[in-house]
């Protein structure tokens, strides 16, 4: 195989997991990695690869695809064998503050990215998507690629666009496009706004731990290391034109994690607080993951509970990443997301 990847997102949570391993699984192939560094993209996460001859970044937005001045040359000369897109607005309750970046990134930024690929004539597209697509679950079942789309927030609304535009450039200009719907990541290297690196970073400082609702949501958990191994299954055995639900066979109840994670870290439960719900909050995500398994020769690795405790152990020992993505913008977020809530909230007994 020759010609390289492109990876737009590479500088985010799960794209410095994913360029890692594409150098590792492919030792002749270059990695180029689009991103537009927003806050939840550290160049910094990559920076050993600095003194790597097959690593190249490229800042910028993936819906304006000329401005990065040496890709565009590179990619119209076909100079990649496929692209890997996972650039996103990932953050559902950014999306319920201001849906416009996750139009913007999540759908226009999809279309052009396909475009980019169909004039390039790099035919091989991998759309990263979620679960979030299908809606939520009631107690029982899982979600199949056949479930229907019905997005909740206008994040898996701006996803689900996205892959349904993935989608027709297969079915009418015959792009070999890939979609990939995976469940709730975990591991090194994830912004701390999401659930468990929120929780740790606020345990380790003994500050309030915002569980909304009645915190009995259930999610899927997968470890990054295991949905990087699947989206490049994808993008080596994927029939064009499918669609594959990856998950991590790991439903968990919030509480049940943040209370396991305040145990890893030796904190007392009395630091949950039950705060306001997020509006739509979906209850329950569950995958089948049955064509990928068959398809793609899919199985997840990591055990949850043994994932959980190495990834508390990686921020434990990462205190200076930590400390480096919670700029000010961060703080402002926290205010604007937590305070009113935490102040209502009284501390309760699990
Ligand atoms: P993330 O927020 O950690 O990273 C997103 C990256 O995209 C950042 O590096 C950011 O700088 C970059 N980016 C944002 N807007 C951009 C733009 N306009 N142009 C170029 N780069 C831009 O997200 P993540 O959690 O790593 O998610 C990556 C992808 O995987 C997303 O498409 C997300 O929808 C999907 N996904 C995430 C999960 C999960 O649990 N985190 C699960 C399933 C699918
Ligand atoms: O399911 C895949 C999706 O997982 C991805 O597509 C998204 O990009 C990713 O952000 C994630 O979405 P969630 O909304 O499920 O993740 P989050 O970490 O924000 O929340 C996980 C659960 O924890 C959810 O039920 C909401 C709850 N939660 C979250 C936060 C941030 C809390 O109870 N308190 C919190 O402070």
């Amino acid at each position: 195989m020759s010609g390289g990847f492109l990876v737009t997102g590479g500088c985010g949570f799960i794209g410095t997991n994913l360029v890692r391993l594409l150098l590792a699984r492919f030792p002749e192939e270059e990695v180029w990695n689009l991103d537009l560094l927003t806050y939840a993209g550290s160049g910094g996460n990559l920076d050993d690869l600095a003194a790597e001859p097959r690593y190249r970044f490229v800042r910028g937005d993936v819906s304006d695809l000329r401005r990065p001045g040496d890709l565009h040359p590179r990619l119209a000369a076909g100079g990649f064998r496929a692209v890997l897109h996972l650039a996103a607005e990932s953050h559902v309750d950014r999306s319920l503050f201001d849906a416009a970046a996750f139009l913007h990134t999540n759908v226009e930024g999809t279309r052009v990215m396909l475009e980019g690929a169909r004039e390039a004539g790099v035919r091989l597209y991998v759309q990263v998507s979620t679960d979030e697509v299908y809606g939520s679950l009631g107690p029982t079942g899982a979600f199949t690629e056949e479930s229907p789309l019905k997005p909740s927030s206008p994040y898996s609304a701006s996803k689900a666009a996205a892959d349904l535009l993935a989608l027709s450039y297969h079915r009418t200009f015959g792009q070999d496009v890939v979609v990939t719907r995976c469940s709730n990541n975990y591991g090194p290297y994830q912004f701390p706004e999401k659930l468990i690196p929120l929780m740790i970073s606020r345990a380790l400082a003994d500050e309030p731990l915002p569980v909304y609702g009645d915190g009995r949501n259930i999610r899927d958990w997968i470890h990054v290391e295991d949905h990087c191994t699947g989206i490049v299954l994808a993008l080596e055995r994927g029939v064009a034109g499918r669609v594959y639900n990856l998950g991590g066979d790991a439903e968990r109840e919030n509480l049940a994690v943040v209370c396991q994670l305040l145990a890893e870290l030796g904190k007392p439960e009395s630091l949950i607080r039950f705060v306001a719900d997020r509006p739509g909050h979906d209850r329950r995500y569950a995958m089948d993951a049955r064509r990928a398994r068959a398809e793609l020769g899919f199985s997840p690795r990591y055990r949850f509970e043994l994932g959980l405790a190495r990834t508390i152990q990686w921020y434990v020992e990462h205190e200076a990443w930590s400390r480096r993505v919670r700029d000010g913008s961060y703080r402002r977020y926290l205010e604007d997301t937590y305070r009113s809530r935490l102040e209502a909230a009284a501390p309760c007994a699990v």
